[in-house]
């Protein structure tokens, strides 16, 4: 018999303070984060398949997280909670210091025109945000088809000495994400991987304006 969830979507009371993660979660298990979970074909295989984790998945449209919400309850997969928010804000205002073992960031949107780069997810303040809530040892493994911004990721996180680059992250069939099987056999994909080192110096909360 699956367990009954009523509902796998977190609503914070406070949105401008760090959001203790753990209690919302049925277990006490290391939390991975899916950000820009689109329509969640990885996040709900990998949860699937990892019960010994908590998943959250992070996605700014309301509709994709309800299709996730749905989903995960029908398949009684009490390990997957969802945010529905801008990914930077989540990360960098919301995550706990050091409480993420492992981000998942998989075709983030490139914003192919040069006037919209400054809209892409990474850049200096979002590595920040990543390293400030990652564990010491936690990992970020990112895919995305476009190769330009692919070079600029690569360029942003590889010059970073607060991390070391490990083996890219092979997803298995059934964890292909839905953005992976659309370019599968269009455009080659890029992958990497890096692992927080453990004596990195810790990153500041920034400030939060709104
Ligand atoms: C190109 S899709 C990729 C979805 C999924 N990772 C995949 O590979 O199939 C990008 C997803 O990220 C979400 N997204 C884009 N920018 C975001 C942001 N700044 N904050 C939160 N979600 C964002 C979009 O709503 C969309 O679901």
């Amino acid at each position: 018999m699956q367990p009954q969830i009523a509902s796998t979507r977190i609503v914070p009371t406070d949105w401008l303070n760090p959001l203790p993660l753990a209690p919302f979660f049925s277990r006490p298990q290391p939390i991975e984060v899916d950000l820009g979970c689109g329509k969640g074909r990885f996040l709900l295989e990998r949860a699937r398949t990892h019960p010994d984790v908590n998943f959250l998945g992070i996605d700014r449209m309301l509709r994709r997280i309800r299709k996730i919400d749905n989903r995960a309850r029908r398949h009684g997969l009490d390990n997957i909670r969802l945010l529905r928010i801008e990914g930077y804000y989540a990360v960098a205002y919301l995550m706990p210091t050091a409480s993420i073992r492992t981000y998942y960031i998989f075709f983030p949107d490139p914003w192919p025109k040069k006037r919209h780069h400054t809209n892409r997810i990474f850049n200096p303040r979002f590595i920040d945000a990543l390293h400030r809530t990652l564990q010491p040892g936690g990992i970020v493994h990112i895919a995305t088809d476009h190769q330009e911004y692919f070079q600029e990721i690569c360029g942003i996180l590889r010059g970073d000495n607060r991390f070391t680059e490990i083996e890219p992250f092979q997803p298995t069939p059934e964890e292909r994400t839905d953005f992976e099987l659309w370019y599968e056999g269009k455009s080659p994909i890029g992958r990497l991987s890096l692992q927080k080192k453990d004596g990195a110096p810790s990153t500041q909360l920034p400030n939060a304006t709104i």
